[in-house]
């Protein structure tokens, strides 16, 4: 695995993860996909907690070809990491990102500190160690939950909705619909809520005991691959610009930022983790064709996956990423995924090619979006909005 261009290790690394198991299910309308997060379940911490322990087995290992350089391995320097969670509701995704970091810097007595008065200090719990999350809730600003109350996104749900690609998923789904519907405690079967259906059916299969002695397995099967299709197009779009990509879209920024700002000599990050949901895995695995190569990751990532985007320099001085994926708790290892069909890019490739694609900010989310009110956009002149005004010069 060793190769000349990183044996000296990694210089940093970009990870999305996705929350873990929760205790109730994510409720989202087919019209707008508004919801509102539940909490994070006993599962869900060990899942998360085992990603973070996956995450510290590749990183911080020094035996590891993908160790980051200079990077603590066992007591947290807090300057090193940059971790951001979308926040609201029961805070399942925020949750998500503190277990996963107690599995990434699990306690250790060393993180004790010892006083002006010479009396030594130990962390709670044998040395937990505290590493600041940044949670970001959704009225804050909508670039972790863009897709909500966005009039662009609505309008491509619609048009799924009563468009050709949902009429044939809907005859080839009629069968398991009909089938399923006595376990659907009366829930929507049309497929058009195929999300929820899934979404119920998996959350009652974990934590229901008379569901689960009592559901075919093989309807939890079919509900997944009718509920990856359903999602796939969700959030996708026929070009990188599309709002169907929204949720990749408003992450850009931030990712090629925190690659770009570890490039320099004066930065101290050494990991950027943003915990999400399933959404951007979708939108990024399609912008970057990664899917072509790999057709089975094209639908929804189990819960505590993770994508990491991984920063190298060539021998030749260029700064080069790769991009690997582990699809939750039952993969054990990460799969390198391609770039438009390489196995890694230069980074100045990657942001000319995502440029134009990025929402850098909430007044480009209001104008993408064509919202003029709600999420924070009401503060904005509208007089510059290329949408509500496509003949002025100055756009945006
Ligand atoms: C969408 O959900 C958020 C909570 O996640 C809530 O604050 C907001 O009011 C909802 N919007 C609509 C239009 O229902
Ligand atoms: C089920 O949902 C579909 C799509 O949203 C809707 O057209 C239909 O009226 C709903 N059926 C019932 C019984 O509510
Ligand atoms: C558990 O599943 C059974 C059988 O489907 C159902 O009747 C019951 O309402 C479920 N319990 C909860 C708490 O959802
Ligand atoms: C470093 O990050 C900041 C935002 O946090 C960004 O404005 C700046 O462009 C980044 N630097 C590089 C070299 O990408
Ligand atoms: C990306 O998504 C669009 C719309 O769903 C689809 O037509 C296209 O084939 C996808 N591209 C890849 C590379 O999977
Ligand atoms: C996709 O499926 C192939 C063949 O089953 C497997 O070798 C590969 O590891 C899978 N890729 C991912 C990312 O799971
Ligand atoms: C992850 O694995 C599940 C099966 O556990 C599969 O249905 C799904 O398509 C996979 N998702 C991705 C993004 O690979
Ligand atoms: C991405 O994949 C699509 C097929 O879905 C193909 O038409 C397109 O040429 C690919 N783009 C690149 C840059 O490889
Ligand atoms: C980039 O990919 C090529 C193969 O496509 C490989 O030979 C090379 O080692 C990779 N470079 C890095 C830095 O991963
Ligand atoms: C975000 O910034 C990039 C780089 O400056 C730019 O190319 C892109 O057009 C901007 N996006 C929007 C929506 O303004
Ligand atoms: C954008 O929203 C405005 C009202 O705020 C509406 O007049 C206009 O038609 C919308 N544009 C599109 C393309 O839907
Ligand atoms: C809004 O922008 C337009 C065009 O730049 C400018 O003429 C106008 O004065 C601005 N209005 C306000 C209230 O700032």
């Amino acid at each position: 695995m060793v190769n000349a261009s990183t044996s000296a290790g990694l210089i940093g690394v970009v990870l999305l993860a996705r929350h873990g198991d929760r205790t109730s299910t994510l409720y989202q309308d087919p019209a707008t996909y508004n919801s509102t997060q539940g909490y994070l379940s006993a599962l869900g911490a060990q899942q998360e907690y085992e990603l973070g322990q996956f995450l510290r087995n590749t990183y911080l290992n020094p035996g590891s070809p993908s160790y980051i350089q200079g990077i603590n391995t066992d007591i947290v320097d807090v300057d090193q990491l940059y971790v951001r969670a979308d926040a609201g509701g029961g805070n399942v995704i925020l949750d998500s990102a503190y277990a996963l970091l107690q599995g990434l810097y699990p306690p250790n007595p060393s993180s004790a500190i010892t006083l002006a008065n010479g009396k030594v200090a130990t962390p709670p719990l044998g040395g937990y160690q505290y590493v600041p999350v940044e949670s970001l809730e959704f009225w804050q600003a909508p670039a972790l939950t863009s897709w909500m109350e966005c009039e662009y996104f609505d309008l491509h749900l619609s048009r799924l909705n009563s468009g050709v690609v949902f009429k044939d998923l809907t005859a080839a789904a009629a069968p398991f619909l009909e089938a399923v519907t006595p376990y659907l405690n009366g829930l929507n079967n049309s497929f058009l809520n195929m999300w929820n259906i899934y979404d119920y059916i998996n959350v009652q299969y974990t934590h229901n005991k008379t569901f689960y002695e009592n559901f075919p397995v093989t309807l939890l099967e079919q509900a997944r691959y009718f509920a990856n299709q359903h999602e796939q197009n969700v959030f996708t779009d026929s070009v990188i610009t599309g709002v169907g990509q929204i949720p990749i879209r408003t992450l850009w920024p931030e990712i090629l930022w925190s690659l770009g700002n570890m490039t320099e000599s004066s930065n101290k990050v050494k990991i950027a983790l943003t915990e999400v949901d399933y959404k951007p895995f979708i939108s990024l695995f399609n912008v970057t064709n990664a899917t072509v190569s790999n057709p089975n990751i094209s639908g929804i990532a189990d819960y505590a996956s993770v994508v990491a985007l991984e920063l190298s320099q060539t021998a030749q001085g260029q700064y080069n990423i790769a991009m690997k994926f582990k699809n939750g708790t039952n993969d054990n290892q990460f799969h390198t995924l391609k770039f438009w069909g390489s196995d890694n890019i230069t980074l100045d490739h990657l942001m000319s090619i995502v440029d134009a694609s990025r929402i850098n900010s909430t007044v480009n989310w209001c104008f993408s979006c064509n919202q003029t009110v709600l999420r924070g956009c009401s503060v904005f002149n509208y007089s510059n909005d290329p949408f509500l005004n496509p003949t002025s010069s100055t756009g945006y």
